[in-house]
């Protein structure tokens, strides 16, 4: 179902309630140390802001559990946004108490209200009814442009749309675009790329995924269960043992639908999970006991370069290896660097292979970074994610 944008509807002179996902890194001294989320959010509010709507933002931030605490104000993220809006973002102390009914009452047309952290009531994630009636009653519109909180039903990501008109961002639309039409309509050969370190995380998206691509390449710890599950000594790798018939049965799955499922080669291990013991890279089936796995070897790299060079999609989510560790940083590296440079469709899934790209200088060279963790893993999976759905029809 397509859903209607910013676009669809008349927004001007209107109060406007726009759910963002500000759910960004902070230091110890609450300074955001990945402002991606943020500059996400600004083509949407540049374009309300042009035709004379007043602003209200809302978001959470962290996971405060309903209750107020200064570590998790809006306050750093009111700071940037004005910044790079090279505007005042007004930043209520409460979310629907007196602070936030008086800016919002008192808007001219291209104002821009921040309301506080919406978690800091407990009832926002409860998707209460009364709390979301409120936050609506701020407003005559309601924009969701929380990509990344899409997959939870809360007040502000869902009920508050059962109240006002509701419509998508220009996030939201770009995030179902690419995520979507990868899916749906791929030029293929579609290759996905998959690491992280538990098969538990990814199993739904790895049974979705069979089902679309033409080959699908693992690494990063995960592939050691379906190691074991092949009957390979393991050494002190990472291996969810219950698991591993779900491994078998991928493995099956992937040669019944035709697709080409590809393992590490070689992997680069260490005597113990730290950058600085003892490390050599071995073909898979030697693994000494002790040993650990904790990243792909230069031979796995060749051969999906090889693989990638040929695709026409490629979507690529979770790190091939330990890439905290430097040492270990070079398999997720160099796959991000062989994306860079293809003549495909390149979509990263949020997260961690998106802050590899990002942290590599990489990110615009990708055709797609999606800003979702969490809600971009669903997505793909094929689940109906709530902050969508709520959403008008076109
Ligand atoms: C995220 O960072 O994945 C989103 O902002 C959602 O946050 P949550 O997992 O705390 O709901």
């Amino acid at each position: 179902m397509t859903k209607k944008t910013v676009k669809d509807i008349d927004v001007s002179g209107k109060k406007v309630l726009v759910r963002c996902d500000f759910n960004v890194p902070q230091d110890e001294n609450l300074n955001i140390t990945d402002n991606r989320r943020i500059k996400g959010a600004l083509e949407t509010i540049k374009y309300l802001i042009e035709h004379n709507a007043k602003v209200i933002l809302c978001s959470h931030l962290g996971r405060p559990k309903g209750e107020v605490n200064n570590k998790y104000s809006l306050k750093p993220v009111a700071e940037e946004l004005s910044k790079l809006l090279e505007k005042e973002v007004k930043l209520a102390s409460d979310i629907i108490g007196e602070s936030a009914k008086n800016l919002t009452a008192n808007m001219q047309n291209g104002d821009i209200v921040l309301l506080e952290n919406v978690r800091f009531d407990a009832r926002e994630e409860k998707n209460d009814e009364e709390f979301s009636k409120s936050l609506a009653s701020l407003a005559e519109i309601y924009v969701n442009d929380a990509f990344g909180t899409a997959h939870r039903a809360h007040s502000s990501t869902a009920g508050v749309a059962s109240y006002l008109p509701a419509v998508s961002g220009f996030l939201i639309e770009k995030e179902i675009k690419f995520l979507g039409d990868a899916l749906q309509n791929p030029e293929r050969p579609f290759v996905a790329i998959l690491g992280g370190s538990k098969v538990s995380d990814k199993i739904a998206v790895i049974d979705s995924l069979l089902e679309k691509v033409d080959k699908l390449l693992i690494g990063g710890g995960m592939a050691f269960t379906f190691f074991k599950a092949q009957g390979y000594n393991i050494g002190k790798s990472i291996c969810e043992v219950d698991k591993l018939d779900l491994a078998n049965a991928i493995l099956e799955k992937a040669k019944q639908k035709n697709v080409e499922l590809v393992l590490p080669s070689d992997v680069h291990i260490a005597k113990a999970f730290s950058n600085d013991a003892e490390d050599k890279i071995v073909a898979t089936n030697a693994i000494p006991d002790e040993w650990q796995g904790l990243d792909i070897g230069n031979n796995t790299i060749e051969s999906f370069k090889t693989i990638l060079q040929d695709a026409k999609t490629v979507m690529w989510n979770g790190p091939l290896g330990v890439f905290e560790f430097e040492k270990y940083a070079n398999g997720t590296r160099e796959v991000a660097k062989i994306l860079s440079n293809l003549d495909a469709t390149t979509i990263i899934g949020g997260g961690d292979s998106a802050a590899a790209v990002e942290q590599m200088g990489l990110a615009d060279n990708m055709t797609h970074i999606s800003t979702g963790g969490g809600a971009s893993l669903e997505y793909l999976e094929g689940k109906v994610l709530p902050g969508i759905e709520c959403l008008q029809n076109v």
